[in-house]
């Protein structure tokens, strides 16, 4: 019997706690950072062994030098890191990207001809579009609103999708609501139909421990920036086949094994198999270490203490948010759905833009609005039809009194300390029953505090 801990942990140490930032009235104030969904401020644990590696830096996987040899242990050893913080199987590969959306891009080149995909319509784009090229078939299943209607649903679409190769994508937590998926369900039920599936944990991995043996999916993908390890790195781990079967996703030098110029002046490649066959070029060593850098820290602190924290934090955000009858959060699974640290919601009477730009103007606390990069499910919830596109990141036309086509999210994780959620319910209080201090406009698609009090 596994016994969960619900002791909580202090917490962790990051960059830029304590950062000063300018607010409309020419005051400063430390920053709130609540936008950890979009990219998480780096582990101080992190920078630390950057910085002692950084000296030592060179060249992986060539160069005879001792620094390059250096390098390339330090390399493989972070992919060895990952493999163990990911609970993978003894044939699983990690092969290092850029980021999720990277990682899921690859997956989709390396599918066998004539694949069949299954994605729910209220995925993350990263994961709702990599899937649509040739040869390939998407079905899009439509938003469930509970666990057992996801589950039936994808039950009965792959109960009539044939034989052939079969891939299933999920996220494990929105980006949107923050809300759990049920990830092993969903894996048993794609397995027992001979699909694969894939888990999307660019969400996930920062709170949750993910074992890849233990949920019983295929692959998972999640990025370093998202992970507390801002430097430009992000992993595909899973199984071998369909990788070491497919194109090389990079050609180019360290994909290679043998390159050889033919008799008919041609020149005939042998590609490696192995996580080396997608890592074409100079491999990004840092982005790697410092993934597995978080890796560890993560794990030394533990989930069950961090998971601890952060459902405090989430059980006194909403609890604070429940208390502001003009707030709506938004919610596939219901309201008492499990949740991550991510929660979107929007104010009667406030276009979404306005309010989160003045959060930043007049309280010094960064949240995100918008559609997420999850256009069809923030339009589901917030029971719009609207179809007319809006660009990724980029607010819908925002002038203060507009109806709202968009969401705004407060996302936190690890390095939150409890004062940051403290002073943004303040700050959503104040701004509801008192409006913002301060005039804005629109400029460059964005909504910015104009100088003047109102
Ligand atoms: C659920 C989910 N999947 C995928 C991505 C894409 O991640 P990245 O931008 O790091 O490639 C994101 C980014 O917000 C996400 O939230």
């Amino acid at each position: 019997m596994s016994v969960i801990s619900t002791e909580t942990c202090a917490p962790l140490a990051v960059l830029g706690h304590d950062v000063q930032v300018p607010l409309v009235s020419g005051e400063k104030v430390t920053y709130a950072a609540l936008d950890y969904a979009a990219s998480s401020p780096a582990l101080q644990r992190v920078w630390d062994d950057v910085a002692a590696y950084a000296p030592y830096y060179g060249s992986v996987h060539r160069g005879a030098g001792y620094l390059s040899q250096l390098s390339t242990d330090l390399f493989e050893q972070s992919r060895r890191t990952v493999e163990e913080f990911l609970g993978l199987r003894e044939d699983d590969q990690v092969v290092f990207t850029r980021a999720t959306t990277d990682s899921l891009n690859l997956l989709a080149g390396a599918l066998p001809a004539g694949t069949r995909v299954f994605v729910f319509e209220t995925e993350h784009h990263a994961s709702l579009l990599p899937w649509r090229r040739e040869g390939v078939s998407v079905s899009y299943l439509r938003a469930p609103r509970s666990h057992a209607d996801a589950v039936a649903a994808l039950d009965e679409a792959l109960a009539g999708a044939g034989d052939g190769p079969k891939l299933f994508c999920v996220t494990g937590a929105s980006n949107v609501t923050g809300e759990l998926w049920p990830v092993a369900e969903l894996a048993a039920t794609a397995h027992r139909h001979g699909a694969r599936i894939v888990l999307d944990a660019a969400q996930l991995a920062p709170h949750h421990r993910v074992s890849v043996r233990d949920l019983d999916v295929d692959w998972v993908a999640f990025s370093g920036h998202k992970l507390y390890a801002p430097f430009g790195a992000g992993v595909l781990a899973g199984r071998s086949d369909w990788l070491d079967a497919a194109e090389p996703y990079l050609a180019g030098g360290g994909a290679t094994r043998t390159v050889a110029r033919e008799v008919d002046g041609s020149v005939a490649v042998e590609w490696n198999s192995g996580p080396a066959r997608h890592e074409a070029g100079s491999p990004n060593v840092i982005g790697a270490y410092a993934i597995a850098s978080a890796c560890r820290a993560l794990s030394e602190a533990g989930f069950d203490a961090l998971e601890a924290r952060e459902q405090q934090l989430i059980a006194r955000l909403k609890a604070g948010l429940a208390e502001i009858p003009e707030v709506k959060v938004l919610s596939l699974f219901g309201d008492d759905s499990a949740r991550v640290g991510v929660l979107s919601f929007v104010v009667q009477g406030w276009n979404s833009s306005h309010f989160s730009a003045a959060l930043s103007a007049e309280y010094g606390i960064g949240v995100r609005d918008g559609l997420f990069c999850a256009h069809p499910l923030v339009r589901t919830l917030l029971g719009g039809e609207d179809t007319e596109p809006s660009e990724c990141g980029a607010p819908e036309p925002s002038l203060p009194g507009e109806r709202s086509l968009n969401a705004i999210r407060v996302s936190f994780g690890a390095g939150t300390p409890d004062e940051h959620l403290e002073r943004f319910l303040a700050a959503v209080r104040e701004l509801v029953a008192d409006g913002a201090a301060w005039t804005y406009r629109s400029e460059g698609g964005r909504c910015v505090a104009d100088g003047r009090r109102q």
